[in-house]
């Protein structure tokens, strides 16, 4: 009898994956781990965003919240699809592997982590995203910020790194590889979106905690 896990299962990040993510949250308010989602999901989940960038289905983001949300495209310049559980096989994949992360970052860091929001991002070449954190100015619930990236063969020739700007440390660039993820403290870590030379297709989310 084969008891070998499923191909599905076996094909989710391992708990030293996770651990990664949470020790290097906890030492320095980041994370970037390689190769974190399979090859084969990766691939999914950059057809789906190519093909709603193609149906014309994306919409152009906005900042802020309130009276004074608005599309800003000298500040922002992505076109985005908010995910919907049920939507595809692969977000609900993809959305899985959040929700264990999610498990893991309130046992080991006591984050009382309640939701997670997360959208597809499309950057155009010559698209960015200045200087910002991801916590609103009214609404401090979000709390750990996730960026993985979808692109396949990206080269560091092509730009579009997502550049940190960590207090009292050193400017760090994470160059957007298919299958990375980036990891950050939404309230604390200042950061941005370099332009690129093709288009940047990632899934970004924020885990947060019940509003106050
Ligand atoms: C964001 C963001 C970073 C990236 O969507 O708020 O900062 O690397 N994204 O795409
Ligand atoms: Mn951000």
């Amino acid at each position: 009898m084969n008891l070998a896990p499923s191909s599905t299962h076996s094909s989710a990040p391992a708990d030293e994956a996770y651990r990664r993510i949470l020790d290097a949250l906890h030492d320095h308010g980041w994370s970037e781990q390689d190769n974190f989602l399979a090859p084969d999901l990766t691939l999914s989940l950059a057809l789906e965003c190519a093909t709603l960038a193609a149906a014309g289905t994306l919409a152009w983001a906005r900042i802020s919240q309130g009276a004074a949300r608005s599309r800003q495209p000298e500040i922002r310049g992505d076109r985005i699809s908010w995910l919907e559980a049920g939507q595809s096989e692969a977000c609900d994949r993809y959305l899985a592997i959040m929700e264990t992360l999610r498990i893991a970052l309130n046992r080991g860091l006591f984050l009382g982590l309640e939701e997670y929001e997360s959208h597809f991002a499309f950057y155009a070449p010559g698209d960015s995203y200045l200087q910002h954190r991801d916590q609103f100015r009214h609404d401090d619930s979000r709390t750990v910020s996730v960026v993985i990236y979808l692109n396949a063969d990206w080269l560091p020739e092509h730009g579009g790194e997502l550049r940190l700007h960590p207090e009292g440390l050193d400017i760090r660039d994470i160059s957007p590889v298919g299958s990375r993820i980036a990891v950050f403290l939404s309230a604390d870590m200042l950061h941005e979106v370099l332009p690129a030379t093709r288009d940047r297709l990632s899934l970004a989310g924020w885990f947060r905690r019940r509003a106050q």
